[in-house]
């Protein structure tokens, strides 16, 4: 399968038969490397509503058939701007063709809109794509249950936020990294903005010299073979 990084925190789950996206922040993302119309998925996963992951969801699940996969609230927001919503929650397991979702805790918050609406709460997932399990944290802090997915989930790909400000930043992301203890880590949430700007290089320097894990630094549109 490929993982593709889309910029930001948009991840492209595929292979020859499905495509899984996650938090597509497209159009209004000026490092996103294709447009919005190119793409097309199902499940389209979104971790929380702020725009720079709900993004695109809804047009991208419409353009495929799809639907949006969300914590409770959040999926029926979509569903009521009228996509085809999958209301899941924290240890709920949702089953696909490929595999499985897992939707997991995050501590953020999750809101849309201007008037800046409550949603719910944000979430991480576990997704399981035909014998691969990657763990997607979703905009979070460093918490101490991450020791406890990891220990449960036997993750072989970890990705998450390194950029501070609004999550975790590089050194609480070694230490998440040291909790999920992942074959593989891929960062994201970092560079897009001034508040989040840190080296990713010297984020895979740490993780590489304090854990056993390999730190795969993707540039928008860059993708990896797992
Ligand atoms: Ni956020
Ligand atoms: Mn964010």
């Amino acid at each position: 399968m490929k993982v593709r990084f889309l910029g930001h925190a948009c991840f492209l789950f595929s292979d020859d038969k499905d495509s899984v996206i996650i938090d597509p922040f497209i159009t209004d993302n000026p490092q996103a490397p294709v447009p919005v119309s190119a793409l097309r998925a199902d499940p389209v996963l979104v971790t929380h509503g702020h725009g720079d992951h709900l993004g695109d969801a809804i047009e991208i699940a419409n353009a495929s058939g799809g639907s949006v996969l969300a914590t409770n609230e959040l999926a029926e927001y979509c569903m009521r701007q009228g996509a085809a919503g999958i209301p899941a929650h924290y240890g709920g397991v949702v089953h696909f063709e490929f595999g499985s979702v897992k939707v997991v805790p995050a501590w953020h918050s999750s809101s849309v809109g201007g008037d800046l609406r409550l949603v719910g709460v944000p979430c991480g997932f576990v997704i399981r794509f035909r014998g691969h399990t990657i763990y997607d944290t979703g905009d979070t802090c460093l918490f101490g249950d991450m020791k406890l997915i990891g220990d449960i989930e036997n993750v072989e790909l970890a990705i998450l936020p390194i950029g501070g400000h609004y999550t975790m930043g590089p050194d609480d992301a070694v230490r998440a990294v040291e909790m999920i203890h992942p074959r593989l880590v891929i960062p994201m949430h970092f560079g897009t903005w001034d508040p989040i700007h840190v080296d990713p290089e010297e984020f895979k320097k740490q993780v590489e010299d304090r854990t056993p894990a390999k730190c795969i630094v993707l540039k928008p549109g860059e993708e990896y073979e797992l």
